[in-house]
């Protein structure tokens, strides 16, 4: 199950979110972040157990346009489904808002597109997008792919 987060959800989400930023697979994120941007957040839920085994963020970017960030399964739980929910719900969120396009900055490239997204080149996307590069070890180095979804024509 897919719902929106909720605050005791906080100390999963940071779990996730710390295991892959290990591996270099996205961007760490603190518990004071997480508090903050809660209302962004999606998690997957194990319907039996009732733990968080996944997350994701819709964050908005500017009024056309949002960043699906921070989309981490549990290890154990990778190739079930649950990132495609998670996504899933990240893109009715911003269909709900009335957005025109989501994207995402990955590695994950040919999952992304298993759900429709395409990739672009990187500099067709606005200049606040790379904000967070900041923070990012890699920086001038990043090997990201950006992939973006139209939701409206
Ligand atoms: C990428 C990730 C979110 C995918 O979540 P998931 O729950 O494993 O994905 P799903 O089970 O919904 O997979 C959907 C489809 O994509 C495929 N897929 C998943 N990861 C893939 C990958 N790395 N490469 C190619 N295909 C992939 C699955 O095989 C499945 O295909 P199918 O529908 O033909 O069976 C998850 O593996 C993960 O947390 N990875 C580590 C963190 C990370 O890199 N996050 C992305 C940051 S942008």
């Amino acid at each position: 199950m897919v719902r929106h987060a909720i605050m005791t959800d906080v100390p999963d989400i940071h779990r996730l979110i710390t295991y892959h930023a290990e591996y270099n697979r996205m961007l760490f994120r603190s518990h004071a972040d997480l508090y903050e941007h809660l209302r962004d957040f999606f998690v997957c839920v194990d319907d039996r157990a009732g733990g968080v085994v996944g997350c994701t963020a819709l964050e908005l970017v500017w009024r056309d346009l949002a960043e699906v960030k921070s989309l981490a399964v549990e290890d154990a739980r990778r190739g079930q489904g649950c990132g495609t929910k998670l996504v899933g719900a990240a893109l009715d969120e911003a269909g709900r808002l009335g957005l025109a396009r989501v994207f995402a900055l990955t590695r994950e490239q040919r999952f992304f597109e298993k759900l429709g997204f395409r990739p672009v080149p990187r500099d067709t996307l606005p200049h606040k997008v790379w904000t967070d590069c900041i923070h990012c070890p890699l920086r001038a180095n990043c090997d990201e792919i950006a992939v973006v979804m139209d939701l409206q024509p």
